[in-house]
């Protein structure tokens, strides 16, 4: 019997790709610095740090998940077999590359992403095919709560990293087209706790058809799974 296993993470153009966008996502931190001010200017105006931070004010950050959180979405879409894939906020395409690396290496399928900035849609597309990876996603451009209305069933594994008002609304809209196992991953719960409470306490009272626990891995990884 071979021991070798396909992993496209470890092979080009796939490799190489996501190194080249996570060196230029740490950038990301300086930019932030240039913004201080303006947000600075806004917090005495009364405008809460999540009001000020709209898709057009990042529109150049990355702000992406880290390597090791994309590690762990790549052997969750390997652990699901899951084929179809759906993504809520995909900003320049790295958690998308690593998703769709995944359903590559299952045989095929889609990761259907969503972005509404245009600039961001357009980079993220040239880096899946930069990645070698086109043929199995389906980025689509504007407001995910109309975007992802239509995604087919089922769905194997969601990801939210967009907005995180939009978080319980969209998953609320998915819920239906979740198959029982499917894993839902919500970032960033340390560093949104007040405005994701409502979100972790609906996964996590058992009455909505969910298990789900926090993952201290980078950010807060929410780690839901849908139960009969
Ligand atoms: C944290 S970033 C996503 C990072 C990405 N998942 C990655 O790891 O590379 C969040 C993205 O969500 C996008 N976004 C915010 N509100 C949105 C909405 N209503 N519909 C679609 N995308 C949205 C923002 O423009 C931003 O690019």
């Amino acid at each position: 019997m071979s021991g070798r296993t396909l992993n496209s993470l470890k092979r080009e153009p796939t490799r190489s790709t996501l190194e080249r966008l996570h060196a230029l996502a740490r950038r990301d931190p300086f930019k932030f610095l240039s913004l201080a001010p303006r947000f600075l200017a806004g917090l005495v105006r009364g405008r809460s740090f999540s009001e000020q931070i709209t898709p057009e004010v990042m529109k150049d950050f990355f702000i992406p998940v880290s390597p090791e959180q994309g590690a762990f979405l790549y052997l969750t879409a390997r652990a699901l077999k899951a084929r179809t894939v759906v993504e809520f906020g995909t900003s320049f395409g790295i958690s998308t590359i690593y998703l769709a690396a995944g359903v590559k290496d299952n045989g095929g399928g889609h990761v259907i992403g969503s972005e509404i900035e245009p600039g961001k849609h357009t980079r993220a597309l040239q880096h899946l095919e930069q990645a070698g990876l086109s043929e199995f996603v389906d980025v689509r451009l504007g407001d995910a709560l109309e975007t992802l209305a239509d995604v087919p069933e089922p769905v194997d594994l969601l990801l939210l990293d967009g907005w995180k008002d939009l978080y319980l609304p969209i998953l609320e809209m998915l819920t239906p087209k979740l198959r029982p196992g499917a894993v839902v991953l919500a970032d960033n719960i340390f560093t949104f706790k007040r405005d994701l409470k409502p979100y972790v306490d609906h996964v996590q009272s058992g009455a909505h058809g969910f298990e789900s626990t926090t993952l201290h891995i980078s950010d807060g990884f929410e780690y839901s799974v849908r139960v009969p």
